[in-house]
């Protein structure tokens, strides 16, 4: 639990492009009647190849859209920003601000049983190193594998099936050499192509999705208050490829997407 007790009527959720949907899915599933405004930083896409100075330019132009925007909560549905500038935008923001990175570690510590744990995530985040150092605090042995194909993969609507599957092969056979029980999706486009990674791994590994428990500590401290669902969605580039991908992986259809400046 990292929440204060608060309503938190207003949330926005921010990723660099698709891939946040799937942490918005899931919280917007638990609690429908709030308000919502998605950011997807489609200009800046992929984060995951970005330096630090470029994530925290990037993180201050976020922290001032949502402040105009008068949110609650910021939810960083992004792996990479969180691990590279949660604590500068905590320290610029107006509102209160979680993380995925903490999820996904607290969810792979109570979950493993041999202490092993493989994140996959992207380049950025690995070598940024959070999730490394929270599971190593938890006394966990760890494996990184940098995925630097995948976010390509999802916003390209996952078109090249052999491609996809040679590289799962590639990035995960390291962490099924580890022997690791249980592995951190530590990039919020991942969940779209867990098919692709069970059918690697087989069952017999734990894939750990942070929005699961994110989304659960977001509802336990505001619950489902208000009386209805209202979404807005902003891009940074690219409006129609968001609508038609977007709806794709959200389930429902995206009629009005905003294109900033
Ligand atoms: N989806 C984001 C994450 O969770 C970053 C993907 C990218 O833009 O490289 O890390």
């Amino acid at each position: 639990m990292y929440l204060k007790q608060k309503p938190y009527n207003k949330i926005g959720v921010v990723d660099s492009g698709l891939g946040g949907l799937t942490v918005f899915k899931k919280v917007k599933k638990l609690m429908p009647n709030k308000q919502y405004i998605y950011l997807a930083d489609s200009a800046n896409v992929p984060y995951g190849t970005k330096t630090k100075e470029q994530m925290i330019k990037i993180s201050e132009n976020i922290v001032r859209f949502f402040n105009e925007q008068q949110i609650d909560l910021l939810v960083l549905a992004c792996n990479t920003l969180t691990s590279i500038a949660m604590d500068y935008m905590k320290s610029i923001a107006n509102f209160d601000i979680i993380g995925v990175v903490e999820y996904g570690v607290n969810s792979a510590v109570k979950n493993t049983t041999n202490k092993k744990v493989g994140v996959i995530a992207t380049k950025a985040t690995v070598d940024n190193g959070l999730y490394e150092k929270l599971l190593k605090k938890n006394g966990i042995y760890v494996i990184q594998s940098a995925c630097p194909d995948f976010v390509g993969f999802v916003e390209d609507d996952c078109k090249d099936y052999d491609k996809i599957s040679e590289k799962v092969k590639e990035y995960l056979r390291p962490i099924m050499e580890f022997e690791a029980d249980t592995i951190i999706l530590g990039c919020t486009h991942y969940p779209i192509l867990i098919n692709y990674l069970k059918q690697y791994t087989g069952e017999n590994i734990t894939f750990i999705d942070p929005a699961d428990s994110l989304s659960e500590d977001i509802y336990e401290i505001c619950g489902n208050y208000g009386n209805k669902c209202d979404i807005e969605y902003f891009v940074t580039k690219n409006p129609s490829d968001f609508k038609i991908n977007g709806s794709k992986i959200i389930g429902e259809p995206i009629d009005k997407v905003t294109e900033m400046e």
